[in-house]
């Protein structure tokens, strides 16, 4: 992926090809947003299919709108993806599914579960599990593999790697937080770190969450990484990355082990009725 991006484009209004196949592209359609914690939204447009990856905020429809329509018609969209279910990322699929009630929505039971919240009157709508459907076959034949990132941060948290591309959508992780935002990363990994290590630190659940993520990459190349906030990893940084993950103490590994003696106000019994 070229650098020359971070400046050919207009980030306030453009859609932003990222990679060109012929008949598959991906796009950066989001968001335009100027505080530090922004959302980026993908668009795979796969011959006449768009599947949109992490739809964004309510705020962000219009704009996702007006930059999809740059690349392709709106009613070609028949897929949204959703990493997990957070609002910042997911819940613009009401503004979606009031658009087109034929759109299909990919995540996980558990994400699932809990985005049904998100639709009025409890209208339903098209679901496509992951758990049970672990690759999606796209009309020119790429293949989008759903890897589970479980409590990174959410429980049901799920990845998409792009077979055809060997892009990873990774959702929350290596998602960073930074003002000075470009979507293609220039500055050295080290400097990166520091702009992921709060997100990281504070929202991932543990180190163990991040090593059972990264096994499913030993034999898959990963030439570049588009996460949900920040700025996206490519080829040259993406062991770094790797790396970087590799060691991180998150979440609960910062909390402190409690020793039975200090919790020994906890007796057994103590609310039992005694007659
Ligand atoms: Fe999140
Ligand atoms: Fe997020």
């Amino acid at each position: 992926m070229n650098k020359d991006i971070n400046t050919k484009y207009d980030f306030n209004k453009d859609a932003v090809l990222l990679i060109d196949k012929g008949h598959h592209k991906i796009y950066w359609v989001g968001t335009s947003s100027s505080e530090a914690f922004k959302s980026n939204i993908y668009l795979i447009k796969d011959k006449r299919e768009g599947i949109i990856i992490d739809c964004g905020s309510r705020s962000e429809f219009q704009n996702t709108l007006k930059r999809i329509k740059q690349v392709m018609p709106i009613r070609y969209i028949t897929k949204i993806f959703v990493n997990h279910q957070d609002p910042d990322v997911t819940s613009a699929m009401v503004d979606w599914l009031e658009l087109n009630p034929d759109i299909e929505i990919i995540t996980s039971p558990n994400t699932n579960v809990l985005i049904q919240h998100y639709i009025p009157d409890g209208k339903e709508y098209r679901y496509f599990n992951t758990e049970t459907n672990p690759t999606l076959t796209l009309d020119s034949g790429a293949v989008l593999e759903f890897i589970p990132s479980p409590f990174m941060h959410a429980p049901g948290a799920v990845t998409i790697y792009n077979r055809h591309t060997k892009t990873l959508f990774s959702g929350d992780i290596w998602a960073a937080i930074s003002l000075e935002w470009k979507l293609i990363l220039e500055d050295d990994f080290d400097k990166h770190k520091e702009d992921m290590d709060f997100f990281h630190k504070g929202y991932i659940a543990a180190n163990k969450a991040n090593r059972n993520f990264l096994i499913n990459f030993k034999d898959r190349e990963v030439t570049n990484i588009m996460p949900q906030h920040g700025s996206i990893i490519t080829q040259e940084n993406v062991y770094k990355a790797f790396e970087y993950l590799k060691d991180l103490k998150c979440g609960i590994d910062y909390l402190r082990d409690i020793s039975d003696e200090e919790l020994s106000f906890i007796v057994k019994g103590k609310n039992e009725i005694k007659n």
